[in-house]
């Protein structure tokens, strides 16, 4: 099946053509992270406006790139939610139409269903497997037996992995979103330089929680300012991504003991982070598991993820009515009776 992909639930305007899946023909992704990083965070209203100005044009370019015509598409695989309501609508509302006019099936998918799979475009694991999935809006440990069933074992209370980035960066005076900016600096910093705390690790649940990280830090600048470029920043950037990961490995650790995963998959933006990959391969190693996690380039959000479980959907009938609405809040539990 070639499907259009097609991703509007935050910040970036993205589109892919993929066959059966597995094979990206094309993929597009249009980032208004330079609009938003002069409000220090993503602005829903300009979000919504800047998805509608680029909508159009990114798909075309999809099209382009993979040089297929619409005539040549069999269905549409969109991101439902959750996310931004005016953003999500963009996506939403331009994969219909193109459904309705080309008479071909479309599906809403759940976005961090795509992170999950965005490592099947490289090499499909075998279920059953757990999956970690950091981004920007979320932390939680799943469960996945197949396509649509999904256990919650652990999730933040708080803030999530990558808005703990973002928001330390910011206290640091990083421009948005800093995550990326923090492992860059991290690499020439002393994780061991300042002690700062690791939440929830001994609370007995799979449960995360950052807010108090990010107080930690704000207060330890507060006591002893930080210049940037300069060691004390880079070293205060390795002990936070060294609290961050090492909390991210310990419930992990212990997410496989209880279930006796064989197979872990990390997901989400924050996969890209240099510390938390050498960590998820330390630590499956030692446990013996098999660990899949997806180049940089797939870890942030693109459209082509979505292509994965919108194949499935829509192979197995699974087609969504087009009185579907996006939803900003989606719990991944309930997929299977809320895909259609
Ligand atoms: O999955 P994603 O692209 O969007 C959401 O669905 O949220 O994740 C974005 C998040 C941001 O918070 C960003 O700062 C973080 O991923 N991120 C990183 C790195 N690259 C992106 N965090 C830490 N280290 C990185 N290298
Ligand atoms: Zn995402």
């Amino acid at each position: 099946m070639l499907l259009l992909a097609i991703e509007t639930s935050c910040d970036e305007t993205a589109a892919a053509v993929v066959r059966d899946g597995r094979e990206i023909i094309s993929s597009v992704i249009s980032s208004q992270i330079a609009i938003h990083a002069a409000y220090g965070g993503v602005v829903p209203e300009i979000a919504s406006r800047k998805h509608l100005e680029s909508i159009s044009p990114v798909i075309s370019q999809a099209l382009q790139d993979a040089g297929v015509g619409m005539e040549d598409l069999e269905g549409v695989a969109v991101t439902r939610g959750p996310g931004l309501s005016g953003a999500l609508l963009v996506g939403f509302s331009a994969a219909k139409a193109i459904a309705v006019a080309l008479k071909i099936p479309f599906v809403g998918v759940h976005h961090i269903e795509g992170h999950l799979f965005a490592t099947f475009l490289e090499q499909p694991v075998a279920f059953p497997f757990l999956a970690l999935v950091v981004s920007g809006g979320h932390t939680h440990l799943y469960h996945v037996e197949g396509f649509g069933i999904y256990t919650t074992l652990g999730r933040t209370i708080d803030d999530a992995a990558g808005e703990a980035y973002d928001k330390c960066a910011k206290i640091m005076g990083m421009p948005y979103p800093g995550g990326v900016l923090i492992d860059r600096m991290a690499q020439s910093g002393n994780p061991e330089a300042i002690r700062l705390p690791r939440p929830l690790l001994r609370d007995g649940t799979l449960n995360f929680s950052f807010s108090g990280l990010k107080t930690a830090v704000l207060q330890q600048t507060m006591k002893n300012p930080v210049s940037i470029p300069g060691q004390a920043a880079d070293d205060l950037c390795a002990s936070f991504q060294e609290a961050v990961c090492h909390v991210l490995a310990a419930k992990t650790e212990a997410a496989i003991r209880q279930t006796g995963a064989a197979r872990l998959v990390v997901a989400g933006g924050v996969a890209c982070n240099s510390g938390l990959r050498l960590r998820m391969a330390d630590l499956c190693k030692k446990l013996g598991v098999e660990l899949s996690i997806p180049h940089p380039s797939l870890c942030g959000d693109n459209a082509a993820m979505l292509a994965v479980p919108g194949d499935y959907y829509l192979s197995h009938g699974h087609v969504s009515p087009l009185s579907l609405d996006v939803t900003a809040t989606w719990d991944m539990d309930i997929i299977k009776e809320s895909i259609t």
